[in-house]
């Protein structure tokens, strides 16, 4: 058995993409569990780079098939010109496998999704606005479309028809907007099932066949460990689980068939979207991040916030994910900074905090408690073993090390394929 979950342990954007692209290539099935196209991975293959959002990396593998589970929310057509632009680039998508179970994000919830936005004002949570809070929000209160609906027409029409008619009255009544009209998508949507029919699938048999056959099976996680609806900082979190819990959740296997969990983490932290944030930089060390790091929204193109490394966040994601390793992005991106900071602690009301609070009020009034460890000015990003690397990134990532409570088995010295350094 050979089930490896891979997970993003900071806010997301800490490099899964890059990190699942090569386990990947070692893997036969590739599994997405949950989110949707909030989600944006980049992977930098053979120098052609790819922006997914809701197919699996592993995609770029010849023979690996790609599944996306029970837990993920889909918008057909994002999905279908993600197919589309991957056949452009020569990518084979015969692979990919849907469950029947998966939501589909239906153009009400897109709407929705601003107009809540909107109408929460300077509370806002700076969603994606793809609909996917309100689509979860539906699977909640059990009246959600999945594949399954989507490919039977007349049970489509039925609940499309329905379900906009409640929508409409929050749309006209409570947001005082203008009503949809489901004419105007279901053809539309009906064209989208007739392309994704060949996808569909009950991947949970799939997956447990796979899995007891022994096949390499790779999760591949989505936003992060600080996103996750129960765990992270509520209500500035996406609506599904991101933790290695979540995998179990939306794929429709035990816990028992996961034999590795390995947490992705940047070498400093970043964030989109609103909430608070202990070690944010606003000074120009957090400009030279952004900017040297090229830390701005896959997706919405948005500047992503920048700060020191927290240690606190690091053990919170160790901890809630079981993690058994930590991959290191982005240790490139630090060069050249002479002196790094990494959070230890924080200090709250005159007490030192070692883990990472559940209320926002007392995560806004936290200090960070820093260290600091001498930087580095040699180009690292030519290096691919580890003892050639500079003593000071050595201490930097033993420390890092240290203070999470979990093996560092990778670095990231850059975006490419081949820009990493097994320890
Ligand atoms: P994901 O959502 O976790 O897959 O991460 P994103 O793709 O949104 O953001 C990570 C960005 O960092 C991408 O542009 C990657 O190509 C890039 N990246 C990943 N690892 C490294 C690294 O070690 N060094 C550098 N410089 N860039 C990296
Ligand atoms: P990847 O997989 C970073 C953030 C949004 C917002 C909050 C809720 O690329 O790491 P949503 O649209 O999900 O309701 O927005 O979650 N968010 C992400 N931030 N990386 C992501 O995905 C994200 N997916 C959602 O910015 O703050
Ligand atoms: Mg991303």
């Amino acid at each position: 058995m050979s089930a490896k979950v891979v997970i993003g342990a900071q806010w997301g954007d800490e490099g899964k993409g890059k990190i699942i692209d090569i386990l990947a290539q070692q893997s036969e099935v590739v599994v997405r569990s949950q989110g949707g196209n909030n989600a944006g991975h980049t992977v930098e293959a053979d120098g052609v780079e790819y922006k997914l959002r809701l197919t699996p990396s592993g995609i770029l593998g010849k023979n690996t098939t790609c599944i996306i589970g029970t837990g993920v929310v889909v918008d057909p057509g994002v999905l279908l010109s993600e197919i589309d632009m991957l056949t452009s680039k020569g990518v084979n998508t015969d692979n990919l496998k849907i469950d029947y179970r998966a939501h589909i994000i239906m153009p009400y919830h897109i709407v929705l999704d601003g107009l809540m936005e909107k109408a929460r004002g300077k509370g806002d949570i700076g969603t994606t606005k793809n609909g996917i809070g309100p689509c979860y929000m539906d699977k909640a209160e059990r009246i959600g479309i999945r594949l399954c609906d989507l490919l039977d027409r007349d049970i489509f029409i039925a609940r499309a028809k329905e379900n906009t008619e409640i929508k409409n009255k929050f749309i006209t009544k409570v947001y005082e907007a203008e009503a949809i009209n489901p004419d105007e998508f279901i053809d539309k949507y009906l064209e989208y099932a007739e392309r994704l029919r060949k996808y569909a699938a009950d991947t949970t048999v799939i997956l447990h066949d796979a899995i007891k056959a022994g096949k390499k099976v790779l999760f591949e996680g989505a936003q992060g460990t600080l996103l996750d609806i129960d765990i992270g900082t509520y209500p500035y979190v996406t609506s599904s689980h991101p933790i290695s819990g979540g995998v179990c959740i939306g794929t429709g296997i035990g816990p028992t068939m996961i034999d590795e969990c390995i947490g992705v983490m940047k070498a400093y932290i970043t964030r989109v979207g609103k909430g608070p944030f202990p070690t944010e930089l606003f000074d120009e060390v957090g400009d030279t991040i952004r900017n040297v790091g090229h830390e701005f929204g896959t997706v919405t193109g948005r500047p992503r916030r920048c700060g020191w490394f927290d240690a606190v966040i690091g053990r919170f994601g160790v901890r809630t994910s079981g993690l058994t390793s930590i991959v290191l992005n982005k240790l490139d991106t630090l060069t050249g900074i002479p002196v790094l900071k990494i959070c230890t602690g924080y200090l709250k009301d005159g007490e030192v905090l070692n883990d990472f609070p559940a209320s926002l009020t007392e995560l806004a009034k936290c200090e960070p408690i820093y260290e600091e460890l001498a930087g580095w000015d040699e180009d690292i990003t030519g290096i691919r073993n580890y003892d050639d690397l500079p003593e000071n990134v050595k201490k930097y990532v033993a420390r890092v090390e240290e203070l999470c409570g979990c093996h560092v088995s990778m670095v990231g010295v850059g975006p490419g394929r081949d820009q990493n350094i097994v320890r």
